[in-house]
């Protein structure tokens, strides 16, 4: 899966582009503020209808300008052309698949199955658990079909849970009701995202080792579900009414679960480095990106900002042997093309781009 051709207009300081990336490696090339991760940012906002950057994605379009427009296709036969459009003054964007309006940010994310590698990725070790469970559920939701419309139902039976227990005078029979939804399809998430771990966990390793050989000492990864290992989730809901009511929310079940790294029993951000956390991190995205791949047969577009950053020659080598065996397209920007020459063999397809105030021009 690869996109072979982007046009943005209105994005950031970069000025309209039409370019044809090729499906390898693609390499932005450019001194800082040049607009390298604005088009990072570009490709992502087609993938998920949302920035990396900004909450709000009026922020993305050009000062002085009235709406940011981008398209992409995707190569296939036919090619299926995917654009987003965004003006200044209307709050939703116009999300179009292959001519037809999208009503579901999901079914983008469907089709262009995203992983981004950035400053933010080091979030998975030092960030709360909440951006944990933002990536094993992105693994959920690409292998597991029935995982968007599980996690809506906890979703809402959360909302009218809480709603309950802040009431001054509880309902105790509506309760009732909203625990047993609660509990039913909490403990089904569970069992999607505790599967999804165990498919995860040896190409994870895998991964890892090639990447960062941990000699002698051992880095685990424990999914925790959110609630007490030896009780039912029912019963754990049925006793915590007092203590749920007193906080006003429900403090135990999936909406709290986490992914727990170590090293040799210590949280693995207090123990590593810079550089190893970052190959820590860049491993469980590829990770993710090869068990899609096993398990769909579909590839992941890989968007890595900054990718000299932190790591040295011989690392920087080992990250992009990976990526080149997954054989994904894959956007990466530089400050300097120096430091990514001779990481690619022959064979492997490279074009590269430079930018320069906002002006993409591919390099010959
Ligand atoms: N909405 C905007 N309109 C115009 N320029 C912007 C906007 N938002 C940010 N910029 C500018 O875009 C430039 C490029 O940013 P960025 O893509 O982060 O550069 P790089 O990644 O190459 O260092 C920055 O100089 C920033 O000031
Ligand atoms: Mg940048």
């Amino acid at each position: 899966m690869s996109l072979d051709r982007l046009t943005f207009q209105g994005l950031r300081n970069l000025q309209p582009l039409d370019i044809r990336p090729c499906d390898g490696v693609n390499l932005i090339i450019g001194d800082n503020g040049s607009g390298k991760t604005s088009l990072l940012e570009g490709i992502h906002i087609l993938g998920l209808g949302r920035s990396f950057r900004t909450q709000q994605l009026k922020h993305a379009i050009k000062h002085d300008e009235d709406a940011l427009v981008l398209h992409g296709r995707l190569e296939g036969d036919p090619p299926l052309p995917v654009g987003i459009r965004r003006e200044r003054s209307v709050s939703e964007s116009t999300i179009r698949l292959a001519g037809a309006p999208v009503t579901r940010i999901a079914q983008l994310a469907e089709t262009l199955p995203l992983q981004l590698i950035n400053p933010d990725t080091f979030r998975l070790l030092e960030g709360s658990p909440a951006f944990r469970r933002e990536f094993f559920d992105w693994g959920v939701f690409h292998v597991k079909h029935e995982f968007f419309d599980i996690w809506r139902r906890v979703r809402r039976a959360l909302k009218h849970r809480n709603a309950l227990l802040r009431h001054a005078k509880m309902d105790r029979q509506a309760l009732a009701v909203w625990d047993r939804e609660l509990a039913h399809y909490g403990v089904q998430l569970d069992i999607l995202r505790h599967d999804y771990m165990k498919s995860f966990l040896p190409i994870f390793e895998e991964t890892l080792d090639e990447l960062l050989p941990l000699d002698g000492v051992e880095l685990t990864l424990r999914y925790f579900r959110g609630w007490d290992h030896k009780r039912s989730y029912s019963e754990v809901l049925h006793n915590s009414h007092e203590s749920d009511r007193q906080m006003g929310f429900t403090q135990q079940g999936p909406q709290r679960a986490d992914l727990r790294i170590h090293i040799d029993r210590r949280p693995a951000k207090e123990v590593l480095s810079r550089g190893q956390q970052k190959l820590v991190v860049s491993a469980l995205k590829l990770a993710q990106g090869r068990l899609l791949e096993a398990v769909t047969g579909r590839r992941c577009i890989y968007l890595i900002d900054d990718l000299p950053a932190e790591l040295d020659r011989h690392h920087r080598h080992v990250f992009c042997k990976w990526l080149e065996k997954m054989q994904c397209q894959v956007f990466i920007t530089s400050v300097e093309y120096e430091s990514l020459l001779g990481l690619w063999q022959k064979a492997t397809s490279i074009t590269m781009f430079h930018v320069k105030h906002g002006q993409l021009t591919v390099q010959a």
